[in-house]
């Protein structure tokens, strides 16, 4: 079994891989819950939006046509290639920033400097509760006092919990990709400190993958 470094360089290999395969992969049109997001961050007033595990940009997009300035990161150089051509095309690059970066390394942000952060399915990739943890207080801190962090992950009454290879931590590896399914009391442990605004069950997908919705700001 891989230790947790090497874990996180094949699974960054494999999102290169995918995303050179499958170009646009998850399609053109914004999450749910990206939707969700643009309507809670524009009634707590953002204008600056920062997402986390961005992909090709389905989401980031939707955030620029809604008017936000989006900073997009990912550990994936060409999915962040494919957002930078589709902003072009879709006229809107010039609210839409992008920088590879690894959710386990410090945010290149300053302190209280972003007024919404959006993580749809990345908390849940290929990360140990530690550093998920440590992801979200780097989050807390770089949200002004009113800023929003809007997160998705796959929970343990998912079809692939428990199925293919363990990696301990809740961390399951089920056709290459590497997923850690959360529980409830990790979900609750991350709001520590924070207000916990909603937590909604939803699905997406043909499996299909079942998630949560997390919403939780930052008190003023
Ligand atoms: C399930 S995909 C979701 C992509 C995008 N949020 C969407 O819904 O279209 C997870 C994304 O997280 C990225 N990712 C996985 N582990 C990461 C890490 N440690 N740091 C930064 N990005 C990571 C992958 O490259 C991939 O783009």
């Amino acid at each position: 079994m891989a230790d947790e470094q090497e874990l996180a360089e094949i699974q960054q290999r494999h999102w290169q891989d995918t995303y050179t395969a499958h170009p646009g992969m998850y399609g053109e049109r914004p999450s749910v819950p990206a939707a969700w997001a643009a309507d809670v961050f524009r009634a707590a007033g953002a204008r600056d939006v920062l997402e986390l595990g961005a992909g090709h940009g389905r989401d980031a997009l939707h955030f620029a046509r809604e008017g936000f300035t989006v900073r997009a990161t990912d550990f994936s150089t060409v999915g962040l290639e494919q957002l930078r051509a589709s902003a072009r095309a879709q006229d809107v690059d010039g609210r839409v920033g992008t920088a590879v970066h690894d959710v386990r390394d410090p945010l290149p942000l300053a302190d209280a400097s972003v007024d919404g952060v959006f993580a749809h399915m990345l908390l849940c990739m290929a990360l140990s509760t530690e550093e998920i943890h440590a992801a979200v207080r780097e989050v807390r801190r770089v949200l002004r006092p009113g800023g929003v962090f809007v997160y998705t992950v796959r929970h343990t009454g998912d079809a692939h919990y428990g199925a293919g290879t363990a990696h301990g931590d809740d961390i399951y590896e089920h056709g290459g990709f590497a997923v850690h399914f959360f529980d409830r009391a990790l979900v609750d442990d991350l709001a520590a400190g924070w207000a916990l605004d909603d937590v909604h069950a939803f699905e997406e997908g043909d499996l299909p993958r079942r998630l949560w919705r997390v919403t939780q700001s930052v008190p003023r």
